[in-house]
């Protein structure tokens, strides 16, 4: 595996690939590496070649009162796994690399942005579209590899892309969880003990919506209700919001029908964490994935 730090280079192997009609595929990641990401990769490895991961914590993305600089950072163990599982490079540009004294542009997807993770943390969509997309210019990838876990960034990421006439294709690929249900994320790390065992009442929360749409429960109130309800029997929990949305406008809906979103965002101790389930429904067939 080659590592890069420099755009230059990374954008003469990038053209190396598309001169010879190669598949790339681009895994964009903060670091801290976990199972989730390495999902991403192995889908990845299995549609395209060569794989780039990108490793970068994006300063555009976090509000001046979030965790930039205690993120975690594990770039050596991130390194080694990554050469374990195959990438072929690993883009590592420094923060002056990306943003050099000057640099005054952003890209701000409108309305998706405003909403859900956008209303609570303003500024970050386009934090994240503006590093995509640089992203994107510099690797040139045909396809990027995506967790719905962050499924309204997903969905931002792909309006940017069909706006903008990109030559990338995004894939979604699942959610990958603990044992007992907690979507795994690089923010997990902070939990303490106790917060962990109450992280778990979000994914149960799905979980009893999926439980409840299995049962033929399609009453928007009481699918809400019970999501609600599983959330606030965990006293350790803030929630944020808890919603049923449109795949597609990230809007709430009034009736289950097409593609839909359960979402939460929760605080629990310090750490905001959050979690989906995708509801598919065709005529009268709904299926929840969590
Ligand atoms: O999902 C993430 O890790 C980040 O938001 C991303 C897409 C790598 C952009 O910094």
């Amino acid at each position: 595996m080659e590592t890069v730090h420099t755009i230059q280079w990374m954008k003469a192997l990038a053209q190396d690939a598309l001169v010879n009609e190669r598949s790339l595929g681009l895994v964009p990641t903060m670091g801290a590496l976990h199972e989730g990401h390495f999902s991403l990769v192995r889908a990845a490895k299995r549609k395209c070649s060569p794989v780039v991961v990108s490793i970068f914590v994006n300063p555009k993305q976090f509000g001046p009162s979030e965790d930039l600089k205690k993120y975690p950072r594990t770039f050596e163990a991130d390194r080694e796994a990554l050469a374990g599982l195959g990438v072929d490079i690993l883009f590592a540009p420094t923060s002056e690399e990306m943003y050099p004294a000057g640099f005054n542009t952003s890209v701000s997807v409108k309305g998706l942005s405003d909403r859900w993770e956008g209303r609570v943390r303003p500024g970050h969509f386009d934090g994240v579209a503006t590093v995509v997309l640089k992203l994107f210019e510099i690797v040139q990838p045909r396809i990027a590899f995506f967790g719905r876990k962050d499924a309204q960034q997903a969905r931002i990421i792909r309006q940017m892309a069909t706006d903008l006439n990109l030559n990338t294709e995004i894939d979604l690929c699942p959610i990958v969880r603990e044992p007992d249900g907690l979507a795994l994320s690089s923010r997990n790390v902070y939990l303490s003990p106790d917060d962990r065992r109450a992280a778990v009442a979000i994914s149960q929360a799905l979980a009893a919506c999926q439980g409840s749409i299995s049962g033929g429960e399609r009453d928007l109130a009481n699918l809400l209700a019970t999501m609600r309800a599983k959330l606030e029997s965990e006293p350790r929990l803030t929630v944020d919001y808890a919603e049923i949305v449109d795949a597609d406008s990230f809007e709430p809906v009034r009736v289950i029908r097409g593609n839909c979103y359960a979402l939460i965002a929760a605080k629990v101790g310090g750490t905001r964490l959050i979690d989906n389930a995708c509801i598919e429904s065709e005529s009268d067939a709904v299926r929840v994935l969590l």
